[in-house]
């Protein structure tokens, strides 16, 4: 743990903490002795958990209600991080518009590309460049298996998802040299407000958000990208690598239309 904390401490940032697998992720973070930037939209759900981190581990904990899809995301998180040390940024919030891409508006599409390809990049770039000048530091971007193929229903977050994907395998490459570990966690379905509030219509097997976030940290420095969870490390081999691309997006297709069709 203090390993960790060395390496990627003394401060790490989470975009999109608030719920689900951003609260796992300060969770997790502050029970390794990391203090904490918490940003996300609602200011109150965020000072519960500061509270809750600040009594249980000891830590700092400051929080900022922000919407991570305004265009000044970059200098609005580095405002919030001023005079502490980020060590790490996890980049967790998104956006999803599902349902026909044409029957959606597109604001909302916008906002996806808002929230999951330009909040990513920006703090990748504010935060990243510290961390390169200090020779160390980490960045986790929350992709998801939706980023391995196109997507119907989901076609605008799909791309999302393959943008912080390849985003993170290119600033993985480039940014170790430099010291800081990057890496991509591609989800699959996990049990959280979110993914609840898709409001799926069949049941399928959902890891606990806990374990996902604590496997993305484990994989951090240990290569560009990470699948969580064993059912989901196979259905992104046979989606990346065994099937036709166009037999992956068909069937990724029938399993999204089932669930949200
Ligand atoms: N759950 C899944 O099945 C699953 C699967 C694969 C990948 N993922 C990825 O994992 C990440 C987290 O998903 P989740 O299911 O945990 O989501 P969630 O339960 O909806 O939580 C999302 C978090 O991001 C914040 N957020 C969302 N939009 C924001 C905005 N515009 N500005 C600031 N904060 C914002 C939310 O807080 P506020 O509402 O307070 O702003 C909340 O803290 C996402 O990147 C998602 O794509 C999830």
């Amino acid at each position: 743990m203090s390993a960790f904390r060395e390496r990627y401490g003394p401060w790490a940032l989470v975009a999109g903490a608030s719920a689900g697998l951003g609260e796992a992720f300060a969770r997790l973070l502050a029970a390794r002795g990391l203090h904490l930037v918490l940003l996300a939209r609602r200011a109150d759900a965020l000072a519960r958990l500061a509270e809750d981190l600040r009594r249980a581990h000891a830590v700092d904990v400051r929080t900022e209600a922000m919407d991570l899809s305004r265009a000044d995301v970059g200098a609005a998180a580095a405002r919030a991080a001023e005079g502490v040390e980020v060590g790490l940024l996890v980049y967790n919030a998104a956006h999803s518009a599902i349902g026909p891409f044409l029957g959606r508006p597109l604001e909302e599409h916008l906002r996806v590309v808002d929230v999951n390809c330009r909040g990513p990049l920006a703090l990748a770039h504010v935060l990243g460049g510290a961390m390169a000048s200090r020779g160390r530091g980490g960045i986790v971007l929350m992709a998801s298996l939706a980023a391995s193929q196109g997507n119907p229903l989901l076609a605008s977050y799909a791309a999302s998802k393959a943008f912080e994907l390849v985003l993170a395998e290119g600033l993985w490459s480039e940014l170790r040299e430099r010291g800081v570990d990057v890496l991509a966690c591609r989800a699959g379905a996990t049990r959280t407000p979110g993914y609840a509030a898709s409001r799926p219509r069949r049941s399928v097997p959902l890891m606990e958000p806990e374990d996902v976030a604590r496997r993305a940290l484990d994989a951090l420095g240990h290569g560009p990208s990470v699948v969580t969870g064993a059912l989901n490390r196979v259905a992104a081999f046979a989606f990346g690598r065994l099937l036709p691309r166009r037999a992956s997006i068909q069937i990724m297709g029938r399993a999204t239309r089932r669930l949200y069709g």
